[in-house]
């Protein structure tokens, strides 16, 4: 790869999407073009559009009037160029046609925006010898090395809002009311609007809970004049695969217990709409930031924020790894001295 002035560069977005997004692409492209007169392109649908060379020319003009809008003008994909194919073989073409991309359209660096898959894409990327920044974005707030990721933020808010609604219900029919937060592997999102949203059981994928252990919080809440809970899990809790982590918990608590349940499994609201304006500004920082590491050559690295300051982390170190809830968080902590269950209290 060329060691000059870097001039011309792609972006890409991929993963699932979040609100933020947009905030990002236009903090990139609009640095890259005023600050330092690089030439942007953005890639469609993720690593689709590096393998078959789909984009489009981003103008300055193309990068206004996107800063508020949910998803990404670019598109996303789960496209993984380097996934193994049949009998642990890897599909070398797709490697080679991103080579060939970036060849033909003389790119100096690919900056991209995503999650923990497209931080490892972008890792052996790196490998194969192309110039690459990533830019980490997903609502599961689990990319290693960074203390937040945008997007986090937005679906706090709308599983909060979402959560603060039941309340109305669990209280009037003295019902317990369920609630499945997305997260797979982390359970950042449900931990963080649990809290704010007030639930008495916080089910988490990293924290291992008994369902009688949860019943008998419920069953202690009834004696104690709270004949209604609230119970947030995040959807990666350990459950049977052929109903939701809600329906199953929801099902169990009424075996169990004989109390009217309700489940609700909030789904891709928590991943639509705008920004809130912590998501926007931390978009917009990693963008600006991304662009200011690639004028600078810091390219295999993935822009960080650690205590509020911006950061370059080499991206062979983010790849592979997951920033998960630590059950000893000060925060779980202090959730557990005011009553707050995790399910895991008569294990
Ligand atoms: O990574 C973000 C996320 O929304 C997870 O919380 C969720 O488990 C997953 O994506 C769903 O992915 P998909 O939309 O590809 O099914």
């Amino acid at each position: 790869m060329s060691n000059a002035k870097p001039k011309r560069i792609g972006i890409l977005t991929a993963g699932g999407d979040c609100p933020g997004l947009n905030a990002a692409i236009r903090g990139v492209g609009k640095t890259a073009i005023v600050e330092y007169g690089m030439e942007v392109i953005g890639f469609n649908a993720g690593y689709s559009g590096l393998i078959n060379k789909d984009y489009i020319e981003l103008k300055e003009s193309q990068l206004s009037g996107i800063l508020t809008l949910g998803g990404t003008i670019l598109g996303t994909s789960r496209e993984k160029p380097f996934k193994m194919v049949k009998n642990g073989q890897k599909d070398l073409h797709k490697p080679e046609k991103i080579i060939q991309t970036y060849n033909d359209l003389n790119l100096d660096c690919v900056v991209c925006i995503g999650g923990n898959g497209t931080m490892k894409t972008a890792s052996l990327l790196g490998k194969e010898g192309l110039n690459v920044v990533g830019i980490p974005k997903t609502i599961d707030n689990d990319v290693w090395g960074t203390d937040v990721t945008f997007g986090f933020d937005s679906a706090v808010q709308i599983a909060t809002e979402s959560i603060d609604r039941l309340h109305t219900t669990a209280n009037s029919h003295q019902r317990v009311m369920i609630i499945e937060i997305m997260g797979h592997h982390a359970g950042w999102l449900a931990l963080y609007s649990g809290l704010a949203g007030g639930g008495d059981i916080i089910l988490l994928p990293e924290l291992e809970y008994n369902i009688r252990s949860v019943c008998k919080k419920i069953e202690s809440r009834y004696e104690n004049k709270k004949p209604y809970s609230i119970v947030v899990v995040a959807e990666g809790i350990k459950h049977p695969k052929d109903k939701s982590a809600a329906t199953y918990i929801a099902e169990a608590i009424n075996t169990y217990t004989g109390i009217d349940t309700r489940e609700t499994v909030l789904g891709y609201i928590q991943r639509g709409g705008s920004p809130t304006p912590m998501d926007r500004i931390l978009a917009t920082r990693y963008g600006a930031y991304a662009a200011e590491s690639i004028a600078n050559g810091n390219f295999g690295t993935m822009v960080a924020i650690r205590n509020n300051e911006l950061i370059n982390v080499p991206l062979e170190e983010v790849g592979g790894k997951l920033s998960l809830v630590d059950p000893n968080l000060p925060l779980v902590q202090n959730a557990r001295k005011m009553g707050v269950s995790f399910g895991d209290e008569y294990l």
